[in-house]
């Protein structure tokens, strides 16, 4: 279920208050661009031989195990405190049979990577720390592996839906296999005593080492959705209650980061039920992406603010204050805020023309959206392939012509180059603790991403050992150290959300019931707006505007009409028949047209492979985007 990890559906969110921000007088221009060197850190050496016994003493004579050259399961985490050294999920490949002592080195493990050129006693620049604990020491632990993340103590790691803990600090040699254990994190969802607990996904260390944030799947009248959470973690050494029961950690004090009494992004007038307002205030967490720097912010994909615009917001937790981190019309969802809050990492499809064929118009509410947001968002891959690349962007978001400062910008896009766009960005990208350096991870373009019917050559990899993966580090060059900070435990309590409560039902998102409405202009013009309930009489199917001279800014006006009817033939798969007639004059004088038949679009939110009939075109100022062929 590797790509589970950066699904959002349709459930989202959110809010803004980001184009106030851009408004106001005190936002300063943006930063200029500042350098920037890439290197590439140390994985274990790589076996083309996968087979029992095909890490050889050849490949690696130190005996401590060997990677494949394929990308199965591996992920870059977070910087230990020291910053000398980032978590790395690896699989280990080849081992030898027990009781070779490299026999530890096989599947799915933790390790530690030096990032300084040094190496640990034995020579390696790594050491991994889950290679042959002792079962007795992870006893109930799930097999996920995902996120590795680091508390500040130094001992402990999160890693998928387990704590690891140390008895001494990790990087020292007293550190070995039988000193490691690894505990379960169970979120009670039930009433009675048995079982095991709800199924958490995409966890995130709040800076407070003390809370927990992480996402739950739910499938609502047929159709899956998520929630994000956040919960207080409390060691259990003798649970009696649910399963596993041996030594976990519970998520107490669990809170749904989603109240469906409270403002919600689209709403009818309280005094005039034809008439609609879009609350771009309002805080939905449909997808829970970790926290800022010094704790105080959530970090979310929300709901759009202007259509089929996927973006990231930061809540303040104690408030509910949001601000809108990105607004390029392109897709994002991996992120990290440095350390000080005042800088955003991104992984961000911006820069590859991806989803500009379906999102480059700007400005245009986020109406179809209750409709189109899976359809806006699963069309980011094809399939494993991402078009994310990394980018820093300021405190203030993107604004004007400011978009940020790509990370790995360097370089002449050649096989194997720093900026060679057949190397794809993965979740997530994480700050130093001293603000100065970030760590990436990138995948290789591999059939049938390319190759075959698609288009794109495919290169052999030039990474060593001619695996499909690396881990990058970024160094900010010209930046001054911070110093190290402490974040005090925050509160459990989140005002805005939803104390949950093992055994309650689930909401669905609270959009206005079908109907006639009309939404006006801020500045003048007005859009008709019909809701349309689908066969089951369930939830919204259909949302149909017509756009009349409309406009927000009172530069750029809208005009024409769009549709959008989306069925769901399972819960992962999105059907939608899309009709857009839109011309928008001023400034950016854009126009999105569907073909006459209209677009017809059937995307599995896991797969994301593009498959569709009819054409969606987008022309702003004189550039024309494409949807991308089926298949690519
Ligand atoms: C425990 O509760 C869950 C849901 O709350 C229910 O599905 C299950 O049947 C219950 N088990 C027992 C033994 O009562
Ligand atoms: C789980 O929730 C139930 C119902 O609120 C409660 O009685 C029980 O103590 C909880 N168990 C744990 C381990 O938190
Ligand atoms: C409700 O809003 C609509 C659309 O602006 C307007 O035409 C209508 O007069 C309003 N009704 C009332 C009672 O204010
Ligand atoms: C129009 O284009 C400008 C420049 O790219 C951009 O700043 C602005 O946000 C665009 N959209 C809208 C609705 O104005
Ligand atoms: C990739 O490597 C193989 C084996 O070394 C070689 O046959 C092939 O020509 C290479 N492909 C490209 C595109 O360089
Ligand atoms: C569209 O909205 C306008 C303005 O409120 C209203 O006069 C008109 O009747 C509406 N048209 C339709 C087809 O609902
Ligand atoms: C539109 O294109 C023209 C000509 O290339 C350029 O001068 C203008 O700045 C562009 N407008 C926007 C909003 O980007």
């Amino acid at each position: 279920m590797l790509f589970l990890n950066f699904i959002v559906l349709t459930l989202f969110v959110a809010e803004a208050s980001g184009r106030d921000v851009v408004k106001g007088t005190d936002i300063p221009p943006p930063p200029e661009p500042e350098p920037i060197t890439i290197t590439e850190l140390p994985l274990p050496p790589v076996t083309s031989n996968d087979a029992e016994g095909g890490c050889t003493f050849d490949v690696n004579p130190h005996g401590t195990g060997c990677i494949g050259q394929a990308w199965t399961e591996f992920q870059s985490g977070a910087f230990l405190p020291d910053g000398l050294h980032v978590t790395v999920t690896v699989t280990f490949t080849g081992a030898p049979a027990a009781p070779d002592s490299a026999s530890i080195f096989t599947g799915v493990q933790l390790i530690l990577v030096k990032i300084d050129g040094s190496t640990f006693s034995n020579g390696d620049a790594w050491k991994c720390i889950t290679c042959g604990v002792p079962e007795k020491n992870t006893v109930g632990r799930s097999l996920t592996m995902d996120y590795p993340q680091t508390f500040v103590d130094g001992k402990r790691l999160l890693v998928g839906t387990n704590i690891i803990e140390c008895t001494s600090n990790l990087i020292n040699a007293a550190c070995t296999p039988d000193q490691v254990h690894i505990y379960p994190i169970r979120w009670n969802t039930t009433t009675n005593a048995t079982g095991p607990g709800g199924n958490i996904r995409e966890l995130r260390i709040h800076p407070d080492n003390v809370h927990l944030g992480f996402n739950a799947f739910t499938i609502i009248n047929g159709k899956m959705g998520q929630y994000g959470y956040m919960g207080r973690l409390q060691f259990n050494p003798f649970p009696t209650w649910g399963t596993p029961l041996s030594p976990r950690y519970d998520l107490v004090n669990v809170y749904r980061l989603y109240d469906p009494s409270a403002l919600q992004p689209i709403t009818v007038d309280r005094d005039n039920s034809s008439l609609l307002h879009i609350n771009p205030q309002s805080i939905v967490v449909g997808e829970l992406r970790g926290f800022g720097g010094t704790g105080r912010e959530v970090t979310y994909i929300g709901y759009p603010v202007e259509s089929s615009n996927i973006d990231v917001f930061a809540a303040d937790l104690t408030t509910g204050k949001v601000r809108r981190l990105t607004s390029h019309p392109e897709y994002v969802d991996p992120l990290d805020i440095s350390p000080d809050d005042q800088w955003t990492v991104v992984m961000d499809t911006r820069g590859s023309g991806r989803q500009m064929f379906m999102a480059g118009m700007r400005g245009i509410p986020p109406l179809t959206d209750i409709v189109s947001s899976s359809a806006a968002s699963s069309t980011r891959n094809n399939g494993p392939r991402r078009f994310f690349q990394p980018y820093l962007i300021d405190y203030y978001g993107d604004r004007n012509a400011y978009f940020g400062q790509k990370i790995n910008a360097a370089g002449d896009r050649s096989p194997g180059s720093i900026n060679d766009p057949e190397w794809n960005g993965m979740a997530d990208p994480k700050w130093s603790p001293d603000g100065t350096r970030i760590v990436y991870w990138q995948s290789h373009t591999v059939p049938p991403a390319c190759g075959g019917i698609n288009p794109l050559v495919c290169y052999n990899s030039t990474a060593p050992g001619g695996r499909h993966y690396r881990l990058m580090l970024a160094h900010l060059i010209s930046r001054t150290p911070l110093k190290p900070q402490v974040v005090e435990p925050i509160s459990d309590v989140v005002p805005w959300g939803v104390k949950y409560e093992p055994g309650s039902s689930i909401p669905a998102l609270a959009y206005p019931p079908a109907g006639k409405y009309v939404l006006l202009g801020k500045h003048s013009g007005w859009a008709n707006v019909t809701l349309i309930n689908n066969n089951a009489g369930t939830m919204i199917g259909t949302v149909s505007v017509v756009y009349h001279d409309f406009s927000d800014d009172g530069l750029n006006i809208l005009t024409g009409s769009e549709e959008v009817r989306m069925n769901s033939p399972s819960p992962t798969v999105t059907e939608v028949d899309w009709f857009s007639d839109l011309v928008q004059t001023g400034p950016n004088n854009s126009k999105k047209t569907t073909s006459p038949d209209g677009f017809h679009l059937s995307i599995d939110v896991l797969i994301n492979i593009f498959d569709a009939t009819g054409t969606l075109t987008t022309t702003i100022n004189g550039t024309t985007y494409y949807q991308p062929a089926n298949g690519t």
